[in-house]
């Protein structure tokens, strides 16, 4: 069979690799700990699960959902817009539910990009932000995440003869896989360096909620011009340990949440009204949960960073999203101090070079297994791995 060049140009995909080698080392019986996936380990909230159950025992939730979501899931996206972020959203025109925000990302270029038009994608990023340019023929340009700048990218430093070719852009805070949130101006920096160059933020908001420190992450959408040059992909997944439910929504510009529209009615059928009842029942109902599964991973992330420094190795601890992001120690690539810490301690860490060029010298560490397990691994790591 022959497969198509935009197919065969794939990279295989990050995770991919990283599930093969856990289950080749427990096939041959190790006992492997994975900090590689960001997967919450937290089971979803009981409300939201009943939720879904008493939906799904109703045959009117049984048929095609509508594409456009059902009414009470859009009124329930606008509402928790507007109670957590003060962004007043029309349910009827800026709001399109997805089947998590992995949709939008994998397709919104289908709506913005021609061939050979690019897009800039934060790099390090989230690996759909390469791939979902890619899907549409489009190209995706790095768009290097500065660390003096607080992992923002240096929008100055564009080449021209890029933005003359780029349509859009990917970003993202709280940002993976740096841990990076924003607490200056950048989101307004970021509107006006759009409405001047004529270009479509897409700004992925999958950790909107996961925040430590008391620290409260914006939405792109709270800055003034935002929703006219573009969308904020909003996900379910994270705040309420949803990631096997598949929601989310895409909202913000109007005109490119129906062009999106009207590309989803030819792709897929919508997401199960059950999942869109328990959507609702998330963002309408308490949200004490997602505050306390923060805590849990902030008392994760504070044991971690402290048993990385007596290693040798020095992280910030980050105020937002499920990782640390790490400087590996010197003499050593992304890559080799993933291979060491494998061999050596059987604990699954990803190479920071997987996320872009600009993850080259990192690994990131996922805060997403139980503490005893978490403890396991920090302990096997400091008696293991010598660096
Ligand atoms: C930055 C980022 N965006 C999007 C996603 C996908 O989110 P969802 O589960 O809503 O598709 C992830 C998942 O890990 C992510 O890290």
């Amino acid at each position: 069979m022959r497969f198509s060049q935009r197919v065969q140009s794939l990279p295989p995909y990050l995770f991919a690799g990283i599930e093969r080698q856990i289950a080749e080392r427990r096939a041959a019986g190790v006992d492997v700990i994975s900090l590689g996936i960001g997967d919450p380990d937290l089971p979803t909230p009981s409300h939201i699960v009943e939720a879904l159950a008493e939906a799904a025992a109703d045959p009117a939730t049984h048929q095609y959902p509508s594409n456009q979501g059902e009414p009470a899931f859009r009124e329930a996206v606008a509402g928790f817009y507007f109670t957590r972020f003060g962004v007043e959203l029309d349910p009827a025109s800026e709001i399109v539910p997805l089947l998590g925000a992995k949709e939008g990302i994998a397709h919104v270029g289908l709506a913005l990009l021609d061939q050979c038009d690019v897009a800039l994608a934060a790099d390090p990023g989230y690996p759909v932000y390469v791939t979902g340019p890619m899907l549409a023929d489009g190209t995706a340009v790095s768009l290097p995440l500065v660390r003096e700048l607080g992992f923002q990218p240096d929008l100055e430093a564009v080449e021209p003869s890029v933005l003359a070719k780029a349509r859009m852009m990917f970003v993202s805070y709280p940002n993976n896989p740096t841990g990076a949130v924003i607490e200056d101006d950048f989101f307004a920096r970021l509107v006006a360096f759009a409405a001047e160059n004529d270009l479509v933020v897409v700004h992925d908001n999958a950790y909107a909620d996961i925040t430590y420190d008391g620290y409260v992450a914006p939405s792109f959408l709270e800055t003034p011009g935002a929703r006219d040059v573009g969308v904020e992909m909003f996900s379910l997944s994270k705040s309420y340990n949803m990631t096997g439910w598949r929601s989310g929504a895409m909202v913000g510009n109007r005109d490119l949440v129906d062009a999106y529209w009207r590309l989803k009615t030819n792709m897929d059928s919508g997401m199960f009204g059950a999942v869109q009842r328990a959507s609702v029942a998330a963002l309408s109902g308490p949200q004490h949960c997602v505050r306390e599964m923060c805590e849990v991973y902030q008392r994760r992330r504070d044991l971690l960073v402290e048993v990385l420094r007596t290693v040798g190795m020095h992280v910030e601890p980050p105020k937002g999203t499920i990782y640390l992001w790490a400087p590996v120690p010197d003499g050593h690539t992304s890559a080799s101090f993933t291979a060491q810490v494998l061999d050596q301690a059987d604990v699954v860490i990803t190479p920071g070079a997987a996320y872009g060029a600009g993850g080259e010298g990192y690994v990131r560490l996922s805060l997403t297994v139980p503490d005893e397990r978490l403890r396991e691994a920090v302990q096997r790591i400091e008696e293991r791995v010598r660096i």
